[in-house]
């Protein structure tokens, strides 16, 4: 049975102009790229319908503008949707009171954002202890606690430190304790690796891994970067003009691609470290089942002998059983689909 969802957001929209509800009454709940062109409204978020399993990393991909932010302010309530629902763990969040809402931001949701933004006259400590300092906890609780959080992301003996005696990964750090600090459920994460150095960028997915190993959040994570994204997902929401045009895992979104705009995304990906031999095989059977291939290897790791071999390679499930085979040429169209002829 599939899980009860974490996250719920159901024909969402969020439009931007004047009377936004009265313009999507006009266009029966549905207006076009085109009606919105026309009465000069933005539509940030249209209709958009997914879940968020508990555990679960989901990143948003797509160009700038494509609705991205306005779509994780829109779940944790930061703006109103104009029309839709969002359900946190089966609550209506669109019908909560204001108590609710400030109660749930406060408690179960952390957020990181691009730049930081750290209050540049508080200490590193003082900066993670804020979100609690904002809750009413007392100051040694809100200082211990902050304390552990900067343990945690490796920032320990910085406490006294102001933002601007940081670098920017470590500004960064703070910025993530800071969003721990609550001890939230769902953890949204808008760009915050992007204006960090490629190398830095990379210590802080590894760093980003190793905290999600132990915290086990429910994450919505929005990058730009399609090497990042494959790296952290457990699923790739691409976003066009505020509509989500795919949903998948890493390897369907690269096999499958849903139209152009994503196929574009996914066009320098690292296809050898994605796409498994299994989605590749034909169901033809040949080979010896001798020398078979397990189907859950990525086609990396079996290219050199598929390439190598005159005859196609029985590929095999995880029972052993052979599903079908790999031939150089699948192997090459694989590896490499612009040569397709
Ligand atoms: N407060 C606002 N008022 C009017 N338009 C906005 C507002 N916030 C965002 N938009 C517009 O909504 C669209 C989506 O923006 P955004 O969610 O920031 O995109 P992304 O994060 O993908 O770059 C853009 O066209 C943007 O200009
Ligand atoms: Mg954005």
């Amino acid at each position: 049975m599939k899980p009860t969802a974490k996250i719920s957001c159901r024909n969402l929209w969020k439009i931007f102009g004047p009377d936004p509800e009265a313009f999507l009454a006009r266009h029966n709940g549905a207006p076009r790229s085109e009606d919105f062109r026309t009465a000069g409204m933005v539509g940030a978020v249209c209709d958009v319908s997914f879940d968020v399993f508990p555990g679960e990393i989901l990143i948003v991909m797509g160009l700038s503008g494509s609705g991205k932010s306005t779509l994780i302010r829109a779940i944790s309530r930061l703006n109103d949707p104009t029309a839709g629902n969002v359900l946190i763990d089966g609550q209506d969040l669109l019908k909560a009171s204001p108590e609710e809402l400030v109660d749930l931001r406060r408690h179960k949701m952390g957020m990181v954002f691009q730049h930081f933004g750290l209050l540049p006259h508080r200490t590193v400590l003082s900066n993670v202890a804020f979100p609690l300092e904002v809750r009413g906890s007392p100051r040694e609780e809100r200082e211990s606690r902050a304390m552990e959080m900067l343990k945690l992301v490796g920032l320990e003996g910085r406490e006294t430190h102001f933002p601007r005696e940081l670098s920017g990964g470590q500004q960064q750090r703070v910025g993530i304790a800071r969003s721990l600090a609550v001890g939230p459920d769902i953890w949204f994460l808008d760009e915050p690796f992007s204006a960090l150095d490629p190398l830095i960028r990379r210590e802080m997915q590894d760093e980003f891994l190793r905290l999600q190993k132990m915290l086990k959040k429910t994450i919505v994570f929005i990058t730009h970067d399609f090497e990042e994204a494959v790296r952290l997902s457990d699923r790739i929401g691409i976003m066009k003009e505020g509509r989500l045009v795919q949903l998948a895992t890493p390897e369907e979104m690269i096999s499958r691609p849903a139209d152009d705009y994503v196929r574009q995304f996914t066009k320098n990906a690292p296809r050898d470290r994605i796409v498994s031999v299994g989605s590749i095989a034909s169901a033809e059977v040949a080979g010896s089942a001798g020398d078979a291939i397990p189907a859950s290897l990525k086609i990396g790791e079996v290219a050199a002998r598929v390439l190598a071999s005159d005859r196609p390679i029985a590929v095999v499930d995880s029972d052993g059983q052979t599903i079908g085979s790999v031939s150089r040429d699948r192997m090459i169209a694989a590896m490499f689909p612009e040569s397709r002829p």
